[in-house]
């Protein structure tokens, strides 16, 4: 069912626990999601950015992930990712999108609030995610990423939140999108400092490659929702570079594309289990 990601975000909050943020761009993926979060029973994100409505076309891809996420048993917000302008995200409004991300992050911090804080009004009872330091890498294609810098200050967070009204705040505490170069070194003491100053649940991007002691631990010091989409996209790539190798007999689109299914469904599956578990780490 189709519900707002207030709801899932109050829930989160309510519990304890993270959400799961996972990217889609075609059936296959959203399905495979959806699968996951039905196998668990449990509440998902289902995230769309501008590179994915480029590539699927806007109203096509929105009218499949609407469609899909309707038909789902679990409770799912259909959440526009990554959005640089307030056009975008009222297009995805009008359609029937029930969260929004506007990132601003790579504007001054005041040209940052004035962005965030026109796209809040425009949505309404929409809740809208905005995000305030830097996440580095790519959001749709994932060469090696240097982490975060800058990261965000948990003062200037906190003055974000209260002057643009998001209902979430993206932070940067040396995560990145994409592949990581090296091992990443998450600031826990920085997520304590801005779960203390920061006024609203706190979102964690770039979470393919983190390791789930890190996700339970961020979990434990404040993250409320979580963001992934490499690792999706690394398990639908292994799986038909592996059923391409041994051959799909009839060239069977279904049995293909099938395979891979079952494998994203195991990939998001894991990461729920990670992000709805209890915490191992105390705060
Ligand atoms: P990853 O691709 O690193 O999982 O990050 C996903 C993300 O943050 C989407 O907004």
């Amino acid at each position: 069912m189709l519900v707002s990601g207030q709801t899932l975000l109050d829930e989160a909050v309510r519990g304890g626990y993270a959400i799961g943020s996972f990217n889609t761009y075609n059936l296959e993926i959203t399905r495979a999601i959806l699968a996951a979060a039905e196998a668990r029973r449990s509440a998902v994100f289902l995230a769309v950015g501008s590179g994915a409505l480029d590539y699927g076309g806007f109203a096509p891809l929105t009218q499949l992930v609407l469609a899909a996420a309707r038909e789902a048993t679990v409770p799912v917000a259909v959440h526009l990712d990554h959005s640089p302008t307030v056009a975008d995200c009222e297009r995805c409004l009008s359609e029937g999108f029930t969260s929004l991300m506007i990132d601003g992050s790579n504007l001054p911090f005041d040209e940052n609030v004035a962005l965030t804080w026109q796209t809040v009004k425009r949505a309404g009872e929409i809740p809208v995610e905005g995000e305030l330091g830097g996440v580095g890498g790519d959001e749709d294609s994932s060469g090696a990423q240097e982490t975060a810098i800058p990261m965000t200050d948990p003062a200037q967070a906190r003055a974000f939140v209260e002057q643009t009204g998001v209902a979430s705040l993206a932070i940067a505490i040396g995560n990145a999108h994409g592949i990581y170069k090296g091992e990443p070194k998450l600031d826990f003491d920085r997520l304590a400092a801005l779960r203390d100053a920061v006024p609203a649940p706190l979102v964690l991007h770039g979470a393919s490659g983190l390791s789930d002691d890190d996700l339970r631990r961020a979990i434990s010091l404040g993250v409320r929702k979580i963001n992934v989409n490499t690792e999706i996209r690394q398990t639908l790539f292994g799986s038909l570079d592996r059923s391409l190798e041994q051959g799909v007999k009839g060239y069977d689109v279904t049995r293909l594309f099938g395979v891979a299914m079952e494998a994203m469904q195991r990939t998001v599956e894991e990461k729920i289990e990670v992000f709805s578990g209890s915490p191992s780490f105390s705060s």
